[in-house]
């Protein structure tokens, strides 16, 4: 047996060690520490309610709309407030902007690397082994050639965000009650300009270069599996959300119930009884507590872990999305040759991306096209002597969720807890491993391990800045 400690795992966004076991050609055990404690819900106590939004988007410069949005819709509830039609497409172009950017970001620059042969890509860039490499010649300099182009495209998302956001990372335009900003005519051309060539990237070169990874790796498709599956919802209007919110465990739909969310702390740098309410948390930071190994808390729904993420929303799309996704991602998973339940496995999750990428895109074209430029785009507020909210959006990574309480108009609490806070848990209460530590454990090694456990990992496209406050 032989245990390997990778420290830290490269090419995601913070500061992840995974620990892996391997024995007889596989690996059988799998830990993973979150290393660096952040502290911003310590911060938020005491402060203006307001300041949720300013600060807890900059938890995160990948994610950071995932905040703002989250914190809005936080503040959205415990204010009482229903922004108006403007103000919910100005939010949701502003955040889909942000998922084009993260996915195309995933696939080209975090992930694919750990396929194409060494030396395909400019000196650094290239990935330092030949173990286990699948492309032709001709197939990976075309490949090296995206991993170029998705750069400039990177830039046109960033600017989209600009455009309508004010500015990128840490958006100024999401705020409780709608947007602070309503575009011009010339600023919503420019946006389509640059969705449109957007959107054709993703079409001529995302789709199909990922098909052609899911083809070449499609043993990755029965590797990296968790199985049970959670989805928030995330892109509202008018009381419908472009992805739907659900629970698949077992195979089987779920309704979701935000009540069933508890975050335990046994193996967690933290000293709270769990496993607690996050409206109700109280877990002050212990480093040097036995049986720790982790930084990352263990929230669990219903005590269990969960996987969040594109894997998630599909599987919940396929079977209580949109007309319009359930077709879109039964034509994928059909190119792919891989059924629904292939989604929760490390080439699942970029098929899932992928898809997601495409009907975001093309719902952002819908939404422009709906824009009243002479409508209102916010509504007023006041801020209450007591009040208690919670808002539940999807990151491009998974479910994030803020909780928030207010006291004599100030922050009494105030709770996160982000995808890779649920994806990267470690064990819980009852022993029970985190969602990557699950997708870890069983899966067969040709050497040490490290070039499977990348693979996997970077599958879920981990973002510590956010999994720790
Ligand atoms: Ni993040």
């Amino acid at each position: 047996m032989s245990r390997l400690v990778i420290d830290p795992i490269t090419r995601i966004e913070g500061h992840l060690k995974v620990e892996i076991q391997v024995e007889d050609g596989a690996i059988t055990e799998a830990r993973c520490t979150g290393a660096l404690y952040r502290g911003l819900e310590e911060i938020l106590r005491g402060r203006h309610p307001l300041d949720a939004q300013r600060i807890t988007t900059r938890i995160c410069g990948v994610c950071p709309l995932a905040h703002s949005t989250a914190a809005s819709l936080c503040l959205d509830d415990a204010l009482g407030l229903s922004p108006p039609r403007g103000g919910q497409l100005l939010r949701n172009l502003i955040y889909g902007a942000n998922y084009l950017h993260n996915h195309v970001l995933h696939f080209y620059h975090l992930a694919l690397p750990d396929y194409l042969p060494a030396g395909a890509l400019p000196g650094a860039l290239s990935p330092g082994t030949d173990e286990d490499r699948r492309f032709s010649q001709q197939e990976a300099n075309r490949l090296a050639g995206h991993y170029l182009e998705a750069l400039a495209v990177r830039r046109k998302a960033q600017e989209l965000v600009a455009l309508f956001g004010g500015k990128m990372p840490h958006d100024m335009a999401i705020v409780p009650g709608g947007v602070t900003y309503r575009p011009t005519l010339g600023e919503v051309a420019a946006f389509r300009f640059r969705l449109k060539e957007i959107m054709g990237f993703i079409e001529t070169s995302y789709i199909p270069d990922l098909l052609l990874l899911a083809e070449r790796y499609h043993d990755y498709f029965g590797l990296g599996q968790v199985g049970k599956l959670l989805a928030y919802g995330c892109f509202p209007l008018e009381g419908e959300r472009l992805f739907p919110a659900g629970v698949v465990l077992g195979g089987e739909l779920v309704p979701f119930d935000p009540g069933e969310i508890r975050e335990g702390f046994a193996h967690s740098w933290y000293s709270g009884d769990g496993p607690q309410p996050p409206w109700a948390e109280e877990a002050p930071p212990a480093p040097d507590k036995a049986g720790g190994y982790s930084w990352i808390k263990a929230p669990r729904y219903r005590g269990e872990p969960c996987e969040v993420g594109p894997a998630a929303r599909a599987a919940v799309g396929l079977r209580a999305g949109t007309p319009e996704f359930r077709e879109l991602a039964q034509d994928i998973l059909r190119e792919a040759d891989v059924p629904p339940d292939a989604l929760s496995s490390a080439m699942g999750r970029h098929l899932a991306r992928g898809m997601e990428t495409l009907f975001i895109a093309r719902a952002m074209e819908s939404w422009l096209s709906q824009l009243d430029l002479s409508a209102p785009v916010a509504t007023e507020y006041r801020i209450p002597q007591e009040g208690r909210g919670q808002g539940l959006a999807e990151a491009p990574r998974g479910a994030v969720g803020h909780w928030i309480e207010i006291k004599g108009r100030v922050i009494a609490h105030y709770q996160v807890i982000a995808p890779t806070t649920w994806n990267a848990s470690p064990r819980d209460e009852a022993g029970k491993p985190g969602p990557i530590e699950q997708a870890l454990a069983g899966t067969p090694v040709s050497g040490d391990g490290v070039l499977e456990a990348g693979r996997i990992v970077r599958s879920f496209d981990p973002c510590l800045a956010c999994a720790i406050q």
